[in-house]
């Protein structure tokens, strides 16, 4: 005898599955390769990467071009990181203040939030280093 809550379970047993494929298509198999896949959480270069995505890509870019999502509807346009030509003028001393402390530490905008409270200091070290790969470039003078 098929009962309404065979037909009913039967149903959900269906459309559990379906969604699964659908989720392993889309995050395992598949082939797509993930953005993140190269990214190697454990080394600090990689740390530092997944914690630029996270916490600076939407003003800063994701490439660190100043283009991020958010860049749009601040009153000051997010630095560019990788222009040398300003990036050089700064110490790795001065970047590490602006990440920990923000903006207004360093006579920026407060737009630029403080990250001493989400980050280690290790954490951020490994930003000031991403983004003189972002640049390309180091301290040569004011
Ligand atoms: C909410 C948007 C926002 C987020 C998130 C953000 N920034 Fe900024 N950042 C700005 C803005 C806007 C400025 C430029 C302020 C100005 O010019 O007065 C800035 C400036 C800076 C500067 C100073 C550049 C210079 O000229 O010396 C550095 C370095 C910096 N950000 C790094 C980061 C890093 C690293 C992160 C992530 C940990 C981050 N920012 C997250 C908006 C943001």
């Amino acid at each position: 005898m098929i009962t309404r809550f065979m037909i009913l379970s039967l149903l959900f047993l269906i459309v559990t599955l379906s969604t699964e494929a659908r989720a392993q298509g889309k995050w395992g198999g598949g082939g797509a390769k993930s953005k993140w896949s190269s990214i190697n959480p454990k080394d600090s270069a990689g740390q530092a990467e997944g914690n630029y995505q996270l916490h600076c890509a939407q003003c800063h870019g994701v490439n660190g071009d100043g283009k991020g999502d958010l860049a749009a509807v601040l009153g000051v346009p997010p630095r560019n990181h990788t222009d040398a030509s300003v990036m050089s003028t700064r110490t790795d001393d001065d970047i590490f203040k602006v990440i920990s402390e923000g903006g207004p530490a360093m006579g920026f905008d407060s737009a630029m939030p403080p990250h001493k409270t989400v980050m280690s200091e290790q954490e951020i070290k490994a930003l000031v280093k991403y983004i003189r790969k972002l640049c390309d470039c180091k301290y040569v003078g004011k």
